[in-house]
């Protein structure tokens, strides 16, 4: 396969594609890179010339999409005629969970996968590397093969040439709000390939900002399993500290106290502990669901159930949190005001996928709660999405409770007898507890279940605080 990389094409601009794009232009500007995807409203966003709307908020990326797009990064539906002309192609479609069929609830649907592999089979011209970015079941390299070869086994004119395919995994470790600092200083690179040429093709393009050692490289199925280890070992860490976290509460532990004293211990670290109302994101739970499918598909029934635990107990704790709020306030939510502080599943990202807002705001819908509904970053309509109920201030079956979006903290408040802070905000560190506190019904709480706010002052105006853990 060929070393020197000139032209690549990304299928999918999507969390990873777009930003994991854009950083490669900024370090190469010797090569050209397209990205193409199915879904014509992404790429006009990512075109449009007001880089406030591009498709995905992440600090730093507008400023290198400025900078490169339209000299080497593009964005472009024409799927066909860039896969035609790369020499190296990154699948960096969606892997949800299956929803129905085989292995629905569990296994990865790679309906998405198969089909780039058809399309890069079908319009991909001689000898190109095919990488695996999106995150993939073991042995998926196996299948990406099968189907890329299939273009061969046809029977077609002898004339046409026969195609050389190889295929590398290349698994994204990158987390969103701090994406781009992440892919500019990776902790590790990891590739695994069975081919040496395309495995140092690959490398040589990560060597213009990352140093040698920095890089990896293992066999295919070790590099595909280790990322999905990688994001168990991560979630695990989170509900580990979320179990504690209600240790906490029932005997006068402080939860912020326990994870600094744990942390300090070398071999644990202080990162990935801060308890919280559990994890979301697209990936961690759909990555130990497929850990788990493959556990059963192997027949490894222990292993299985130990990591359905960390799933468990992040379920756990949303709906933990829900039925405190619920007590808190008197056992009936019904026709109250309650302000929801962040949607999104994590600070510096307008990504709500798993937020673990969705369910408790549901819940809380369900009990009969006016939420009012804000955050810095995530749009009404997408609210409306995850929420899957129309915004509806006249609703007037008081059973059912209604949200509203707001744009501010003060608006959130106006008699409100509760405030949930459910994303880590800079702007929820600092709120001013003397205006908000005239602003909410009495008796008032504040819920915190980031651990971020200043809640002695808020207890300082009169405010009745609960925080996570404590
Ligand atoms: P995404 O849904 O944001 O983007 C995927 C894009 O692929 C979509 O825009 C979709 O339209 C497009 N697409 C699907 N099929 C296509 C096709 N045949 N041709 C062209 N375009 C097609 O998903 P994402 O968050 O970017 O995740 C992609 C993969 O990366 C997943 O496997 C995920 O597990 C993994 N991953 C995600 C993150 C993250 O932070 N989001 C981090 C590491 C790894
Ligand atoms: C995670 C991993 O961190 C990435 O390495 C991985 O590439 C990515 O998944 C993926 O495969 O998609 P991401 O989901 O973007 O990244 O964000 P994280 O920072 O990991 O946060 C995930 C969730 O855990 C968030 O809801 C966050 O609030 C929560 N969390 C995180 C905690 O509750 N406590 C912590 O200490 C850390």
């Amino acid at each position: 396969m060929k070393s020197e990389i000139k032209k690549i094409c990304c299928i999918g601009a999507g969390y990873v594609g777009g930003p994991t794009m854009a950083v490669f232009a900024y370090n190469c500007p010797h090569i050209q890179i397209n990205v193409v995807d199915i879904n014509e409203d992404r790429i006009k966003s990512w075109n449009n010339p007001d880089l406030s709307l591009l498709p995905i908020y992440e600090p730093g990326l507008a400023a290198i999409i400025k900078k490169c797009r339209g000299k080497n990064l593009h964005f472009s539906t024409d799927i066909k005629k860039h896969i035609q002309n790369s020499d190296m192609i990154f699948i960096s479609v969606n892997t949800p969970t299956k929803t129905k069929g085989i292995g629905k609830g569990k296994a990865l649907d790679l309906k998405w996968i198969e089909k780039s592999a058809r399309q890069i089979s079908n319009y991909a011209k001689n000898n190109t590397i095919v990488v695996e970015k999106s995150t993939l079941p073991v042995r998926t390299a196996d299948t990406i093969k099968k189907i890329l070869e299939s273009v061969n086994t046809k029977e077609q004119n002898p004339k046409i040439k026969r195609k050389n395919f190889t295929v590398l995994s290349n698994p994204e470790f990158l987390a969103e709000g701090s994406a781009v600092d992440n892919l500019q200083n990776p902790d590790r690179v990891l590739i695994g390939g069975d081919d040496d040429s395309s495995i140092e093709a690959l490398k040589g393009i990560y060597l213009n900002w990352i140093k040698n050692e920095k890089i990896l490289t293992t066999n295919l199925w070790s590099s595909e399993l280790s990322k999905l280890t990688a994001n168990a070992f991560l979630a695990q860490r989170i509900s580990s500290i979320n179990s504690i976290s209600a240790l906490c509460e029932a005997t006068g532990a402080d939860i912020k106290e326990v994870a600094l004293a744990v942390g300090m211990d070398s071999r644990i670290g202080n990162n990935f502990i801060s308890a919280g109302p559990g994890f979301g994101g697209s990936c961690f739970k759909k990555d130990i669901l497929n850990l788990i499918y493959l556990c059963d598909y192997y027949g490894l029934d222990k292993v299985s159930k130990y990591w359905q635990q960390v799933i468990e107990i992040n379920n756990w704790q949303r709906e933990r949190i829900t039925n405190i709020v619920v007590n808190k306030l008197f056992g009936t939510i019904s026709d109250k005001k309650i302000a929801i502080l962040g949607f999104a599943f994590k600070a510096n990202t307008n990504d709500t996928r798993e937020s673990p807002a969705i369910l408790i705001c549901k819940d809380l819908i369900e009990e009969g709660g006016n939420l009012r509904i804000y955050d810095p970053k995530v749009n009404s309509k997408q609210i409306e999405k995850d929420l899957s109920c129309i915004q509806n201030q006249n609703n007037l079956d008081k059973e059912i409770g209604n949200w509203k979006f707001v744009n501010s903290i003060e608006k959130a408040s106006e008699d409100a007898d509760g405030i949930i802070i459910l994303t880590e905000w800079d702007e929820f560190k600092n709120i001013n507890w003397s205006k908000i506190s005239q602003k909410m019904r009495k008796p008032s709480w504040l819920f915190d279940t980031r651990l971020v706010s200043n809640t002695n002052e808020a207890k300082l105006f009169g405010i009745d605080v609960w925080s996570l853990g404590n």
